[in-house]
């Protein structure tokens, strides 16, 4: 299905490599106009010739205020307005104790991935507010709900990209700007090196082991949610953090795996843990009138043997610390009940 952003203006931050350069290409594809913002001139200027036409580079520092600035005149000249903005530029942390890491290291991190949202938004505001369906899509990762240890300063600052992408959302809904974040899970591309602390078989095999769908996520991936919700299908979706890849399952995978269980364990828990949050989010849905009878058919469906797999997998490990599994089933319990009282 092509034209599913027909004659929308873009810009995409980062966009010479890695995610920012899928979601440029599924961008021109679906038929928008991209302005490919990157401060690798080289690279950005040859991400945009194998676009072709429909793309155009523009160097930028987006840490830089003034380089911002410049971005949204010379783009602006080039689309002649501003439907979408792709918040995707970032850079990654090194694995490092939080206390040595040093000070200019951290200053970049907050300055590219934290602070460059806040000048692109006071750059493209008043471009965005002319549009007659404009989007923002900050790109966050699952770092930023399921931190990984080594990884601190990068991990906050994606929980602050989430943070502002939903409050962005609230004081943009009048001006009918929307404002959502992806939260991509470890991705091949040439960030990924980065955050393993070198590019190994060995620290890939620890990587995917925390992956429950068994892969990195990949540029199309991302750029496939960001069609979606930069697109007019997600008209009324706003303050979203998308998760790709389904990492959900990732905290409590992580969590019981360190608590020394074996994998029989994990995955009894994890699954009867899972089981009942759909329980639970079937009884919200239905006190918000939400329960239709295709979902309670998917759900109830799928219940049983959520269910019949957790209790053989508790059953085969035989040495699973009964006080664990019941602690996490309360802790379950009561993170069901808040989300009940939330009413989500
Ligand atoms: N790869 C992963 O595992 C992963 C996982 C979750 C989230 N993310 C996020 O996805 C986004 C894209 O990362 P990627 O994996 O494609 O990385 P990448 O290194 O392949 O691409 C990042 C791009 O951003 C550009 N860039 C960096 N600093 C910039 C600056 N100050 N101004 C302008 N451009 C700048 C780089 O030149 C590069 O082209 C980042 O925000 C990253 O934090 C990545």
């Amino acid at each position: 299905m092509a034209g599913r952003l027909l004659g929308k203006r873009a810009i995409v931050t980062g966009a010479a490599s890695g995610f920012g350069r899928g979601i440029a290409a599924a961008f021109v594809a679906e038929g928008a106009r991209v302005v490919i913002a990157d401060r690798n001139a080289a690279a950005g200027a040859a991400a945009a010739r194998d676009l072709g036409d429909a793309a155009h580079a523009i160097a930028c520092d987006v840490a830089d205020a003034a380089s911002v600035a410049a971005l949204g005149q010379q783009a602006l000249a080039w689309l002649g307005g501003l439907d979408l903005l792709v918040n995707n530029a970032g850079v990654a942390q090194r694995p490092t104790p939080l206390a040595e890491l040093d000070e200019a290291t951290f200053d970049h991190i907050a300055a590219v991935n934290m602070k460059a949202i806040y000048l692109t938004a006071r750059t493209c505001l008043p471009a965005l507010a002319a549009s007659p369906a404009a989007a923002i899509l900050n790109i966050a990762s699952t770092a930023g709900v399921s931190p990984r240890p080594g990884l601190v300063w990068y991990n906050a600052s994606k929980a602050w990209v989430i943070g502002a992408t939903r409050a962005m959302a609230i004081e943009l809904a009048p001006a009918r700007i929307r404002v959502n974040a992806i939260n991509p899970v470890a991705g091949e591309t040439p960030m990924l090196a980065d955050f393993m602390g070198g590019d190994t078989p060995e620290t890939r095999a620890r990587f995917l082991a925390s992956i429950p769908m068994g892969r990195f996520s990949t540029p199309a991936d991302i750029a496939a949610a960001a069609v979606y919700l930069c697109s007019d299908e997600a008209a009324l979706v706003t303050g979203v953090a998308s998760t790709v890849a389904h990492s959900g399952g990732l905290v409590v995978g992580l969590y019981l795996l360190g608590t020394g269980l074996s994998t029989a364990g994990v995955v009894a828990t994890a699954t009867a843990l899972y089981a009942l949050t759909n329980l639970v989010k079937l009884v919200g849905y239905w006190r918000i009138g939400f329960l239709t009878a295709p979902v309670l058919v998917a759900d109830l469906l799928v219940l049983p043997v959520l269910l019949a797999g957790a209790w053989l997998g508790y059953r085969a490990h035989r040495r699973l610390p009964r006080r664990a599994f019941e602690l996490a089933l309360i802790a379950i319990a009561l993170a069901g009940a808040a989300r009940l009282l939330l009413g989500s």
